[in-house]
């Protein structure tokens, strides 16, 4: 009998050898300034109570209301794959009292998140985000340093044609104010029936349609950044001035409108225009009332989501990726048994010193072996043969020129390992 190939779900990334290599590069590379700022591991369930993500993330929202991978399970719980991972980091931070401990609580997290969009390039029904949040400290100081570690973790992929945007939504005070004038002026619209129920939900989204007719429409919209109060103003100025000490460099977008409902005060995105539609890296921004809507106390929190999937498409747009990283500083070919015993304490050796050595196994003949070694990509290449054991020296073969080096057994530690931090 013969059974059907079987397929990958509809819109699931994968990343195999060798590009898995580059994913995971991006992926620690991005977290990394967050660890290097004191936030720390959250790992949570990729599952939750549908209310969760309906309560925290807002119905008005295309991810609750369109998006969401929701089925009961077999308790006839309503259960739903994580869209995102603000609202269930809040959810643990009330659970487990961490909100009654030092503030600010600062962790990062790292995973897949799942939506049912339309797949396309750059947008995955499975996708994969590193973040961080924030919670429990209103000052524009750490707004400005959530920022810095974002823009540090693309700066770390070496990407340089990203351009942050920052706006701010303010308190509820400038809000409110703002809304009061934004439904006058959406009341004077000719719109169709789901938009206005849409509006009436929250009418910021309108800013967000991409339909040409609406866009043109909302053109002479009240914008929230005039509605700013005094304080929520000054909040924002030192947002911007933190950035620009910082030097880093951004664009104000009072028109910007993010995917969830939760935020206020500082929002931000990173975009690279090199990816097309789908060119958000990054986003993320303030959030005042999520932890009361959550069931926890009132207090503020600030975060990030960086796309994992979309920042690697963008180190390959800009040829950043350092390729010769993903590979073995050694391949190492053993010729014959007792070679073969050698090669393996050698490999062990250097392993324990940070080299790293991919072995030549089974019987393939020299020249097979060279091509594997070859499409290794390992930086050198060694044969270990009898006469190579005999007289306790290898010719060690540089890859990328192809010299040859005459070095003792011995000595393969210390000459690999200066080699590679060279
Ligand atoms: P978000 O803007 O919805 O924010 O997602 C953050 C990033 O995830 C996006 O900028 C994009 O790079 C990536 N992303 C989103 N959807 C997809 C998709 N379908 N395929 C590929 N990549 C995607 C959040 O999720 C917030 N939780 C961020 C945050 C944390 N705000 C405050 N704290």
């Amino acid at each position: 009998m013969k059974y059907e190939k079987l397929q990958a779900p509809k819109g699931v990334r994968e990343y195999l050898p060798p590009e898995s290599s580059a994913f995971e590069w991006v992926r620690e590379n991005l977290i990394a300034p967050a660890k290097a700022s004191g936030y720390k591991l959250m790992e949570l369930p990729v599952f939750e109570d549908t209310s969760l993500f309906s309560r925290g993330v807002g119905e008005s929202t295309d991810v609750v209301s369109k998006e969401m991978y929701t089925f009961e399970d077999r308790g006839g719980r309503s259960i739903t794959l994580r869209p995102e991972g603000t609202a269930g980091v809040m959810r643990a931070v009330i659970e487990q009292n961490l909100d009654r401990g030092q503030l600010p609580v600062k962790v990062w997290y790292s995973g897949q998140f799942f939506r049912a969009e339309r797949p396309q390039a750059g947008r995955y029904r499975q996708f994969y985000q590193v973040g961080i949040e924030a919670i429990g400290l209103d000052d524009p100081a750490i707004d400005a340093e959530v920022i810095a570690i974002a823009d540090q973790g693309f700066k770390n992929l070496g990407l340089k044609n990203y351009r942050l945007e920052i706006t701010s939504l303010g308190d509820s005070q400038s809000r409110a104010a703002h809304r009061v004038d934004l439904l006058k002026f959406i009341g004077g619209l000719d719109l169709d029936d789901a938009t206005q129920s849409r509006a009436a939900i929250n009418p910021l989204r309108l800013f967000d349609d991409k339909r040409p007719e609406m866009q043109e429409k909302m053109a002479k919209a009240p914008l929230l950044l005039d509605y700013l109060s005094e304080e929520s103003k000054s909040n924002f100025e030192a947002v911007q001035r933190y950035l620009t000490a910082m030097g880093i460099s951004f664009v104000i977008n009072p028109r910007m409108v993010r995917g969830l409902d939760y935020y206020t005060g500082t929002t931000f995105e990173f975009i690279h225009p090199d990816l097309g539609a789908q060119s958000g890296i990054g986003g993320g921004g303030r959030y005042d009332g999520l932890m009361e809507i959550l069931g926890g106390q009132s207090l503020s929190g600030i975060g990030f989501g960086l796309g994992v999937d979309r920042a690697l498409l963008a180190a390959i747009a800009e040829k950043s990726l350092p390729e010769s990283e993903f590979s073995s500083d050694l391949f190492l070919i053993p010729l014959g048994d007792s070679a073969m015993e050698s090669a393996l304490t050698i490999a062990q050796e250097l392993r324990a010193s940070k080299v790293s050595v991919e072995l030549a196994f089974g019987d393939r003949s020299l020249k097979g072996a060279m091509k594997a070694a070859d499409k290794s990509g390992a930086r050198y290449v060694v044969v270990l043969g009898d006469s190579e054991l005999e007289q306790g020296a290898v010719s060690l073969k540089r890859m990328s020129d192809g010299v040859v080096t005459s070095v003792k057994i011995a000595e393969l530690k210390r000459e690999l390992s200066e080699r590679s931090s060279r």
